[in-house]
């Protein structure tokens, strides 16, 4: 919730000019009514809504579902339910809301959502990822006003992934003056010079888009005022008076920071702006805006720099479910998928394939990740039946401005992409198209370059790039292509926007001579698999277009022009289950599986982008004696591994030319696997991994034993079945039951199996080569929370986690 501050604003403003009521914006998210289905005259205020389910927002109603091969979003779209819901909620208008300016802000209702409010029709609003507002101030009345919500999901197929379906993020109810700053109006725009030590000279463009719902012209001021991130006052610009008339006005402010620190990565600092009007002594609007200063710029030879430092990208591709949580939006859900990114070493994100949460960015702003912020999957032409092809004619504009409007702050952004592997790259209507939705977003902000996400590599053939008004080219797949990129696009700034498409379960080994290609090629029906529905985790499954994860980043180091890499993907996500048909129901393409356990390959990317020591070897040490395994080891920060089996050395080796593992045939014997990663002669690190007896006993951890008493809140709490001297038994699969006690409840659970069709909203779990998850939200009252799994065969195990104000 946010709310006014009084006493920061006196401290700001001692010479007190007097405050009238504050700008509010309250979170709207409690105390709605959902049905599932059609109903006629649900949005009457009359209507009875006695037996609908009261719930809480953000809610996806498809991830409540039941999975089934019949159901019209497909495996492809997660084979979840979608269909009709509405929404209703009765609340109380804000005080002298006759006076004010009242706004319902939806960031986001999967999908074709009208809204009513008091029975007048509002509007509605197709694509599903887009933010958007209503003002309501002439509707509402004194007491009880009612709101309704249809969101209509039902025509399917209508995503290559799963998107979710319902309000599936926040709402908020914002009252302002009738003269105020308007959603998104205002932007700080910078351009840096003099870049040294984490600074430089900053010269700002401040603009704020004014409204003036009053009957007449205004005469007011508009005070700019600046804080460090350490709340410290840097400076104010106050205008001289004007007249604001009732149409509105953008009013500008040019200012200068001297030394202003500069965000990055590895430091990623904000500035917070104070936007006050002031009419006759009295600041009628105060809006407060974070933003960084920072230089991006690519270049066609070295590639991409970062307040004048290289910096190569080092970027997933993700998706926006959070697994078992479905689309429904958590901030600790979200933050948890990026600590777990950044411990591999990302350090840039593509939201693919369309805008995120605005808290996404918020993380991704604090948190030091570049992000390539994408609009569309689609234009004009289909990917899917009922996709937003639909919608595109009539709303494209209106959806990719406001992407930019309310994205443009964010220090993290350093692209805006305007569409992944788009039809029109293939035929003659792209030229236009392109030229338009780069001009939509040039007039709203010069500061970044576009880019598109293409697959013809045929530059001939590409309409989107023969349109020349891409600032850098985003090339999927193809790595064999980064070579000679230079030759064949002369001066063109080049960014893998997507790559590699590898296939792995998490916890699945299978040796293999060749590289498989999953499917073979797009002709061939898939015949391939197992019984398993898996894919082995020792990095040598790929999609047909794609590549192992080796195989692209041997590419992508080797050349400074390749500005970075988005690898497909940092998470599995629910949807596109490829190769494998149903029950198969996720993707097999994360680093990191659904459940949010890591995949090996992420100590592969984490040996090559961090500094941290590695030494991570696979696979596990159960299998038939005699056989023969291969003992992959991920290492960096040494010359050489050894590796030995019970005690014996089997030799030592280190990565040659392009090499990024080292790997020995073992002739298998139970007991214990060890390796010993030494540098000049000394040791580095140590890593074993033992042969497993049977399964006797549940362990439990906790990512946080401390959780917020404020209903949103989440522990991830990951079950490990062991065997009785503490080894995790890697082909467990046992039922664990939980039973949770205290100030939380269960809003999840997970395994990280793509093909399991056990619901996510349950109080059990198989566990699933080991491993699986239970995700445990706090109640709003403060207490512990008490959580036990259990299992047949299994000594239980408790864990208590503290709820707190
Ligand atoms: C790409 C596409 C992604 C995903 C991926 C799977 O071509 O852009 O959305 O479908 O293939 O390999």
């Amino acid at each position: 919730m946010v709310t006014f501050d009084y006493t920061l604003h006196a401290k700001r403003n001692p010479k007190a000019i007097n405050v009238a009521e504050p700008r509010t914006r309250l979170s709207f998210n409690k105390d709605w009514k959902f049905f599932l289905g059609e109903k006629s005259g649900a949005q009457k205020p009359a209507f009875n809504d006695l037996t609908w389910r009261k719930l809480t927002l953000p809610h996806d109603w498809s991830i409540e579902g039941k999975f089934d091969e019949k159901n019209p979003a497909k495996p492809e779209g997660g084979g979840l339910p979608t269909g009709i819901g509405w929404y209703r909620k009765n609340f109380i208008a804000p005080a002298n809301f006759k006076d004010r300016l009242i706004h319902i802000e939806f960031d986001g209702i999967y999908k074709n959502s009208e809204v009513w409010i008091n029975g007048y029709y509002l509007g509605k609003r197709p694509y599903g990822y887009s933010s958007f507002s209503y003002e309501v101030s002439k509707y509402l009345k004194q007491g009880k006003n009612t709101i309704a919500v249809k969101v209509d999901n039902s025509a399917q197929p209508d995503s290559r992934w799963y998107s979710g379906s319902g309000i599936y993020r926040n709402v908020w109810l914002t009252s302002t003056a009738k003269i105020a700053v308007a959603q998104w109006g205002t932007n700080v725009q910078s351009t840096v010079m003099n870049i040294a030590e984490g600074t430089g000279t900053a010269m700002l463009s401040i603009s704020n888009r004014l409204m003036n719902a009053r009957a007449s012209h205004q005469k007011i001021i508009v005070i700019n005022t600046i804080y460090d991130a350490k709340g410290k006052l840097v400076l104010k610009k106050e205008s001289p008076q004007f007249d604001l008339d009732t149409s509105g006005k953008t009013v500008f402010a040019d200012v200068h920071i001297d030394k202003a620190k500069l965000w990055s990565v590895a430091n990623p600092t904000q500035y917070k702006l104070i936007t006050q009007i002031v009419q006759n002594k009295l600041v009628i609007d105060e809006k407060e805006t974070l933003f960084g200063i920072r230089d991006a710029q690519f270049n066609a030879k070295y590639g991409f720099y970062l307040n004048d430092e290289h910096l190569k990208i080092q970027g997933v591709c993700l998706h926006h479910d959070l697994g078992a949580l479905g689309a429904a939006i958590n901030v600790r859900a979200m933050e948890r998928q990026l600590e777990i990114m950044k411990g591999m070493g990302v350090n840039a994100i593509r939201t693919a394939h369309n805008p995120p949460a605005p808290e996404f960015l918020d993380l991704c702003d604090k948190m030091g990740f570049l992000v390539m912020d994408e609009a569309f999957d689609m234009w004009a032409k289909k990917k899917t039946k009922n996709d937003y092809h639909l919608a595109f004619a009539e709303w494209h504009k209106r959806d990719l401005e406001d992407m930019v409007k309310r994205d443009r702050n964010h220090p993290s952004i350093i692209l805006w992409s305007i569409g992944n592997e788009i039809r029109e790259q293939f035929d003659s209507t792209g030229i236009a198209l392109t030229k338009q939705l780069v001009s939509i977003v040039k007039n709203l902000d010069q500061s970044r370059p576009v880019i598109s996400a293409l697959t013809e590599t045929n530059a001939k053939k590409n309409f989107i790039y023969q349109a020349n008004a891409l600032d850098v080219y985003g090339l999927n797949y193809n790595h064999k292509l980064y070579k000679d990129f230079p030759k064949n696009y002369p001066d063109v700034k080049f960014l893998a926007t997507e790559t590699t498409s590898a296939l792995e379960t998490r916890g699945f080994y299978d040796t293999a001579d060749t590289i498989r290609k999953w499917p073979r090629d797009g002709k061939t029906k898939f015949v391939e698999g197992n019984a398993e529905w898996s894919a082995s985790a020792y990095d040598n499954v790929s999609a047909y277009w794609g590549s192992t994860h080796e195989e692209t980043l041997k590419e992508a180091k080797k050349y400074n022009h390749v500005s970075g890499i988005f690898v497909w993907t940092g998470f599995d996500y629910l949807g596109e289950p490829l190769p494998y048909p149903w029950p198969a129901r996720s993707s097999y393409f994360g680093i990191v599986d659904l459940a949010g356990f890591p995949k090996d390959s992420y100590y592969l990317y984490q040996s090559e982008w961090t500094n941290k020591p590695v030494l991570h070897i696979l696979p596990h040490w159960n299998w038939e004696k005699g056989k023969t395994v291969q003992v992959w080891a991920y290492y960096n920060n040494a010359d050489e591994v050894e590796l030995y089996l019970n005690g014996k050395s089997l030799g030592k080796k280190s990565k040659q030319g392009e090499d990024l593992h080292v790997q020995w045939d073992v002739n298998y014997e139970p007991g214990t696997v060890k390796a010993i990663s030494r540098k000049g002669g000394k040791e580095v690190l140590v890593t074993e991994v033992k042969t497993a007896g049977p399964a006797a006993k549940i362990q439990l951890i906790a990512d946080r034993n401390h959780i917020k008493a404020d209903g949103k809140d989440l522990s991830f709490v990951t079950v490990r079945v062991l065997d009785a001297v503490g080894n995790l038994v890697p082909n467990a699969d046992q039922l664990v039951n939980f039973k949770i006690e205290g100030s939380g409840f269960i809003a999840g659970v997970d395994n990280g199996f793509q093909a399991s069709l056990e619901p996510f909203k349950a109080n059990y779990r198989k566990a699933f080569h080991g491993l699986c998850l239970a995700i445990v939200q706090a109640k709003e009252k403060e207490g512990t929370i008490k959580l036990t799994a259990t299992a047949k065969g299994l000594s239980s195990s408790s864990i208590i986690i503290n709820v707190k104000k």
